[in-house]
């Protein structure tokens, strides 16, 4: 499983589950509904950019999830967590959450380091950037680039 906000996916993410789709038979990118935390896109809009994006890997999936990461992957019996981590920040934190997720359900976390070309890279960038009319189109995907600007343009 590839879990995370996606709000909304960059091509670091896409990075990520294209090498995990290499790696492993199924792969699960699996968005949190955070209703405590309204994003930029909905949930819909994030299912669908990822939908788009992930379609040229047959097999990739994608799905929501809320509650514990650990007891969605119990129900989908799905082992393993993939994260991609971009600078050693990352690592304190993720360090955490694995070994949180291991004591729950005994579930696995492997990192992934970033590929470099993409370590700066992080949705929160991307939306200040686009919000500001900044050129974010070589950091994601076409149709992420297209509904930032539709986005702002109508803000
Ligand atoms: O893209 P993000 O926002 O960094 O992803 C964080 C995510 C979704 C992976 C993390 O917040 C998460 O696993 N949330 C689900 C709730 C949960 O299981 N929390 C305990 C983690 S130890």
């Amino acid at each position: 499983m590839c879990p995370g906000s996606f709000d909304p996916v960059t091509n670091g993410h896409l990075d990520i589950v294209g090498r995990a789709a290499r790696l492993f038979d199924e792969v699960v990118v699996a968005v949190l509904i955070n209703q405590s935390k309204a994003g930029l896109f909905s949930l819909d809009e994030r299912l669908d950019m990822l939908a788009e994006v992930t379609k040229g890997y047959p097999n990739v999936r994608v799905e929501a999830f809320q509650g514990l990461l650990v007891d969605f992957c119990r129900a989908n019996e799905i082992a393993v967590i993939v994260k991609g981590v971009r600078v050693a920040s990352d690592f304190d934190y993720e360090l955490q959450m694995s070994q949180m997720n291991i004591g729950l359900a005994g579930i696995e976390t492997l990192f992934m380091p970033t590929n470099p070309q993409y370590s700066f890279l992080s949705s929160s960038l991307i939306k200040d950037v686009a919000k500001w009319g900044g050129d974010v189109s070589p950091h994601v995907p076409d149709v992420v680039a297209d509904r930032l600007r539709d986005r702002f343009a109508r803000d």
